[in-house]
């Protein structure tokens, strides 16, 4: 395996219980219910370490995982997620915002966009201020299983023709060539 061991290490909930750097880290961001939890599980070879749920909003705070006691996996909350409140919504989204700018040792963030929708205004926003940022990221298609090899081939080149400076990497739980793929991704990022 790409990583060999991993466990959960903290829950926080508000900035300044950010972790100082201690690690190199990866990151996972995208919208509520696109699978964060679920590629982290996979990458990791975990059954339940993130928990993961079919109705979204189920990761609040940011998760911590301490792989190989080297190296720190971020699992943040989701945006664009319209039934909770807003003022819930502007503390994820703040909190998220905090993570980004003070995490040094962020070696790659992982955005993950679910491969069967349209591109939606709140990625390219978020791929936006990444860049803006300067925030190294890769784009992750998630649920790929949901798609034909014809219409992957087409969502891969719809994204490539629209974040045309990012990585782009095809990604389905139920395949362990591209959780593979993915893992070496992050593992080279993070060295
Ligand atoms: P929040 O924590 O709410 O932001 O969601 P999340 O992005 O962490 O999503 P989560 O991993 O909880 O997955 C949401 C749902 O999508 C669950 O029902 C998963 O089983 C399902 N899912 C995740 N990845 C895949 C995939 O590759 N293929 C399929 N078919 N379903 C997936
Ligand atoms: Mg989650």
């Amino acid at each position: 395996p790409i990583f060999k061991q991993a466990e959960f290490y903290i829950t926080v909930k508000s900035a300044e219980k950010i972790l100082k750097p201690v690690y190199p880290e990866v990151a996972f961001l995208g919208r509520s219910n696109v699978g964060k939890s679920s590629l982290i599980n996979a990458v990791l070879g975990k059954k339940n370490l993130a928990l993961t749920s079919s109705s979204p909003g189920k990761t609040r705070g940011i998760n911590y995982f301490l792989v190989d006691k080297k190296y720190f996996f971020v699992d943040l909350p989701g945006y664009g997620f319209a039934k909770i409140s807003k003022s819930e919504r502007l503390k994820w989204q703040k909190l998220i915002e905090s993570y980004l700018l003070q995490s040094k040792l962020l070696k790659i963030l992982c955005l993950l966009i679910d491969s069967r929708r349209d591109i939606m205004e709140s990625d390219a926003q978020m791929v936006d201020w990444l860049q803006y940022q300067e925030k190294p990221f890769f784009i992750v298609l998630t649920k790929t299983d949901k798609l034909s090899k014809n219409q992957l081939r087409q969502v891969i080149k719809k994204y490539q023709d629209f974040f045309p400076d990012n990585h782009i990497l095809p990604f389905s739980i139920k395949d362990k060539k591209l959780i593979a793929d993915t893992a070496l991704f992050i593992k080279k990022a993070l060295n």
